[in-house]
């Protein structure tokens, strides 16, 4: 039989594969997430991320050269403070955990990036991404449910902070709260202290996944009471997650994240095809556990199951992937 179209004379080889491949990899497309500890001297695992581990100030500068010798751009950064309140105070801070981890990692490695993830949920004794209502507050709402995070106190503090991190040496804010005119009121606080030239790239569309559970172990930080979903989208909600993505643009995102990353496929090619904003997707803590969790078991072989998951994000339309697979996918990658 004589098929004109044969797709398969494509594949033959590993040559003729490798010169139709649409989509490739390199070091370049990752951001590496770190945590950073109070403390002295100490690297502690965490358990349910395998090979990832909360760091303390001092270790930064090797792990900053480290990511860089790899060709891995940039880093961003979770804090965990000594001490949390309210408010949230640690984090607009000068001295605070994580403007402090930023002048390490600058003064080791001044050619990496580092970006400042932008959220209260690290620093409050209570969990949350912001300010609650509680009669306590000053900007305590009665119209409003005792438990709600207030929107735009918390914006003033998101501005604040973001200046504090921006003087530390930030080079981009990346504000995870899901709040209303995150993005255009850090903006404003930037640009009134001199910081126009700092980036923001925002978490534009941020489900209320559960795949963020070993993260909040990681982070210290899961909600004290209740969840986040009176802020973060509905994983149902695709033209919700547009409706996000555009708000971003028009407030002046420099470049936006989808998050989380493989169940989100849909959401990031919506994203590329509407905009022309630099688009990020962030492989989140559940989707590494998940993958390193059935590699345990034998049920899946890595590294071909993370590159695959990691191709398939790019594929969708992600320009860059923050993961806590880009140092080890880096090396992979290097000796493929
Ligand atoms: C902070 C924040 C979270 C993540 C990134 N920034 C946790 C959350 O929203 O509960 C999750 C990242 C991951 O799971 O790897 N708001």
């Amino acid at each position: 039989m004589s098929l004109v179209n044969r797709p398969r004379r494509l594949r033959l080889t590993p040559a003729i594969r490798r010169l139709v491949r649409e989509t490739t990899l390199q070091p370049a497309d990752f951001i590496y997430p770190l945590f950073v500890r109070h403390g002295e001297g100490l690297r502690i695992p965490i358990e349910s991320m395998p090979g990832q581990a909360q760091l303390t100030i001092d270790l930064l500068a090797d792990e900053a050269r480290e990511i860089s010798r790899l060709g891995i751009p940039a880093v961003i950064l979770f804090g965990i403070p000594a001490q949390k309140d309210a408010i949230g105070s640690d984090n607009f801070h000068d001295c605070g955990i994580i403007p402090n981890a930023i002048r390490a990692i600058k003064a080791a490695a001044p050619d990496l990036l580092v970006i400042s993830d932008m959220c209260f949920c690290e620093y409050t004794d209570h969990g949350h991404c912001g300010i609650i209502n509680t009669p306590e507050h000053e900007r305590y709402n009665p119209r409003l449910p005792a438990g709600y995070l207030l929107n735009d106190a918390t914006l003033d503090l998101l501005g604040q902070a973001s200046v504090v991190h921006a003087r530390a040496g930030a080079d981009i804010i990346a504000p995870s709260g899901m709040l209303d005119g995150m993005v255009g009121a850090i903006r404003a606080a930037l640009d009134a202290q001199g910081f126009a030239h700092t980036a923001i790239m925002s978490y534009a569309s941020k489900a209320a996944s559960v795949f963020y559970g070993p993260f909040r172990d990681a982070a210290e930080s899961p909600p004290g009471f209740g969840d986040r979903a009176q802020y973060q989208i509905d994983p149902a909600n695709r033209r919700e997650a547009q409706k996000e993505i555009d708000l971003d643009i028009e407030q002046g995102a420099d470049m936006l994240l989808i998050k989380p990353a493989l169940p989100s496929l849909d959401i990031i090619r919506d994203a590329r095809e509407s905009c022309h904003l630099p688009l990020a997707a962030y492989q989140v803590s559940g989707e590494y556990a998940m993958l390193h969790a059935a590699a345990q078991m034998g049920w899946l072989k890595l590294p071909g199951a993370a590159l695959e998951s990691l191709i398939s994000i790019k594929r969708a339309g992600a320009d860059m992937i923050i993961s806590y697979f880009a140092k080890e996918a880096s090396r992979w990658l290097e000796s493929a």
